[in-house]
């Protein structure tokens, strides 16, 4: 196993009823930020339950924030904040209201240009404080320090992380998922197991404890998913699904591991320059890239296929378990190959010549250069 700091402070209020308990988190603030999406809260009365608890505070909405959160909206935020002398910020909505928030809060102490937060990774050292009351189990913000944000202009998407931006809490009450639209827990189900594989399918360290939780958040995630999809109203379901989610992206499971990361790095780029939800990126560049970069995985992905996947323990086990993954994803509804989303080989082409622009090596071995994603996106064709 190799050496690891663990450090995540962020306290969890889990189960039904618990947006009411952050009156007592939030009683050190006066003047609230309250930052949400397109208005999915205001439909489902979530909007209404946040405000009854921050009754006595003076509140500052910001609406509005769009999935894959752009800069050019997170910075009218900050100038109102700034205005307004925000003290606490509370985001209400999935990981792009939360990413979003993070932004603003790093941003208004910011001295410089804040997308040099983003695009130079210029270290942040104090941010706004702020909690969340997430909506969406997915991409496991509310308990981690990182957040993606993107840049409509330029059609870039980055992301930046620090403990600066570490919730103080967040909200997790399973029943605010039953109005998630289909597409939605399907994203959310997808990005959770991609985001075990990243830090799980790359070679091992005898990090027994650490494979064992990955497993078995792969495993739940692989039993619940399809389940909580047709009963959306099943709170059991949902508070397991939910609670994968965080548990795959808290830090927990990547101490003392190498992590890979590659998929997300290329999946950004998917999305910043054809608009295709986070995913669905994934669920397209996990199983090519498991394929071109098989060597360097073949024995963890055949202790992904024996224990994750249940199938005998032969040499074939590996190459079995990337087409398993594939047709997971499938079997959930997403279509995982380039040509079904209307995108030909040449409209990948800018996203080789960013990376080899920015010269850019890849994945838990630093191997997967711009001709490997070149190699791994003709492989999603
Ligand atoms: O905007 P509203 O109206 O709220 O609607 C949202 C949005 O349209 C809707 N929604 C959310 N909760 C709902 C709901 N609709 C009905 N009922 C509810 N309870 O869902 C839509 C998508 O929301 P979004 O927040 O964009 O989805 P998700 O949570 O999947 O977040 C995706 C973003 O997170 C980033 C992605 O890159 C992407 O920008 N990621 C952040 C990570 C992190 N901070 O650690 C890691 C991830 O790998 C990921 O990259
Ligand atoms: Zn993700």
């Amino acid at each position: 196993m190799n050496n690891f700091e663990f450090y995540n402070p962020v306290k969890i209020l889990f189960g039904e009823g618990q947006i009411e308990n952050i009156s007592k988190e939030l009683a050190p603030y006066k003047t609230i930020l309250l930052t949400y999406g397109g208005g999915s809260i205001k439909r489902n009365g979530v909007y209404e339950k946040v405000m009854s608890a921050l009754k006595g505070k003076t509140i500052i909405e910001f609406g509005g924030i769009e999935p894959n959160p752009r800069y050019e909206t997170l910075i009218k935020a900050v100038e109102l904040a700034r205005q307004t002398n925000v003290d606490f910020i509370l985001a209400v909505g999935g990981g792009s209201v939360i990413d979003g928030s993070k932004f603003i809060a790093a941003a208004i102490p910011f001295n410089d240009e804040p997308w040099n937060i983003v695009s130079k990774g210029i270290k942040v050292e104090k941010a706004i404080p702020l909690g969340t009351v997430l909506t969406l189990p997915a991409t496991g913000s509310e308990m981690n320090a990182g957040a993606v944000i993107s840049r409509f202009e330029t059609k870039e998407k980055f992301a930046f992380g620090s403990p600066a931006v570490f919730p103080k809490f967040s909200v997790l009450d399973p029943t605010v998922t039953y109005s998630l639209p289909q597409r939605q827990v399907v994203n959310g189900i997808v990005d959770a197991f991609a985001h075990v594989l990243e830090q799980y399918l790359t070679y091992p360290v005898n990090a027994h404890i650490q494979d064992r939780f990955a497993e078995g958040i792969l495993k739940t995630l692989i039993e619940v998913g399809p389940k909580t999809l047709k009963n959306s109203n099943d709170y059991e379901l949902r508070a397991n699904f939910m609670w994968s989610c965080t548990m795959a992206l808290n830090g927990l499971i990547a101490t003392g591991v190498p992590t890979d990361w590659a998929t997300h790095m290329i999946g950004h780029e998917l999305t910043a320059l054809f608009g295709l939800d986070h995913a669905v990126t994934l669920a397209i560049v996990y199983p090519a890239l498991l394929k071109i970069v098989f060597e360097e995985k073949k024995e963890k992905l055949r202790q992904y296929a024996i224990r994750v996947w249940e199938f005998p323990d032969e040499e074939i086990a590996a190459l079995k378990a990337i087409d398993r993954t594939e047709q997971f994803f499938r079997e959930l509804g997403i279509k995982t190959r380039l040509p079904e989303h209307r995108i030909s080989f040449e409209d990948i082409k800018p996203i080789i010549d960013r990376f080899a622009k920015r010269g850019w090596k890849l994945g838990e071995n630093k191997s997967i250069t711009s001709d490997v994603v070149e190699q791994i996106l003709k492989k999603a064709l």
